[in-house]
């Protein structure tokens, strides 16, 4: 196994051929680690794990077993994008989990944050280890561990991840970018041939869009939360502004009155929230242009049933935190 240090000798990975040199000596080293065995992946199709699934792919080919767990929380398209890159293109052995319904059942009532966290954490847990006791045969268990985490295992990501796996769950760990920083693992990911955009994608909260559906969970507001999210998505990128860190909508559990078609329309505010930050500690506020702000206020409003304003919100972090809960 790899020490979890890195050394001062090694190169920053800044081309795609130093991702090159990279993937072929892991390829090498995971070959060697595993052997005939078989690696479990929790797949959730965020950067980390998707590299890592990718580069295992090359590796081990089909003694790489992927779940991706759909908690029915997921931003629009993510999972069929999962299907998509990794059951299709990549042809990798994916298990996908729809378990929208167990969740969503199980958030029911549910309006305190942290409440919510630990409910959506420890049902993921559940899941996973139900879906491997399923499984013949699994000697691994490859993790998305990258270098940042191991630095600051005590610190926001270890606390906040609620994708972590239980610690009884006792296989052997492969981690081949577990000594890379972030912007090392996405150009791996590109060198891998992983679509652009799972490779820049914006950081995700394991808890998805449950932070973000304010207050206790509906399955009409988090539809309504999830269409918002996807025009925000669609209008930053169509009007170069994919580069922010981290841009979504938060959807609270409370409707103001409207007007629609001369009718009294009641629905829900729609929040918009565009941050820049280095380490997510601190943030400040993209300055989005008006003319890009009306343009989704407008769509939202006229696409998205339930929502009848769209609000800007403007609080740097602090005092703000990034997600609303
Ligand atoms: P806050 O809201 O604390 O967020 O300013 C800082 C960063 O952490 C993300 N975040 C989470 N990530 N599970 C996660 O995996 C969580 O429960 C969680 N809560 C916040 C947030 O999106 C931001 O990037």
């Amino acid at each position: 196994m790899q020490s979890n240090v890195r050394p001062a000798s090694m190169q920053r990975i800044t081309t795609p051929e130093l991702a090159n040199a990279f993937i072929e000596e892991q390829v090498k080293l995971v070959r060697e680690q595993v052997g005939d065995k078989k690696v479990l992946l929790a797949l959730s199709g965020g950067v980390d794990s998707s590299v890592v699934a990718a580069l295992l792919i090359k590796a081990i080919g089909k003694q790489l077993v992927c779940v991706h767990v759909n908690h029915g929380l997921m931003r629009k398209g993510e999972s069929e994008d999962v299907i998509k890159v990794f059951g299709n293109a990549l042809d990798a052995n994916l298990i996908y989990v729809d378990a929208t319904d167990r969740y969503l059942d199980l958030l029911a009532g549910v309006s305190e944050p942290e409440r919510k966290r630990k409910i959506i954490g420890e049902e993921f847990i559940k899941i996973f280890d139900e879906e491997s006791a399923k499984l013949e045969g699994i000697s691994f268990l490859a993790q998305g561990t990258i270098y940042p985490d191991i630095l600051e295992s005590k610190g926001v990501k270890a606390h906040h991840n609620v994708g972590g796996l239980p610690e009884e769950m006792e296989m052997e760990l492969v981690e081949p970018v577990k000594l890379l920083y972030k912007d090392e693992v996405r150009v791996v990911g590109e060198a891998l041939g992983l679509p652009h955009h799972m490779v820049y994608r914006q950081p995700f909260p394991g808890p998805g869009l449950g932070v973000r559906c304010l207050g206790a969970i509906t399955r009409d507001r988090l539809h309504a939360l999830r269409e918002a999210d996807a025009i925000l998505r669609e209008e930053f990128d169509n009007n170069g502004l994919s580069h922010v860190w981290q841009y979504f909508v938060a959807v609270p559990d409370f409707k103001s009155v409207g007007v629609r078609d001369g009718k009294r329309y009641e629905g829900w505010p729609a929040i918009i929230r565009a941050v820049n930050t280095v380490d997510a500690m601190t943030a400040t506020i993209e300055e989005i242009p008006y003319a890009i702000l009306h343009k989704i206020t407008d769509r939202i409003t006229h696409e998205v049933e339930g929502i009848n304003r769209v609000c800007l919100d403007l609080t740097p972090k602090p005092i703000g935190t990034i997600e609303w809960e």
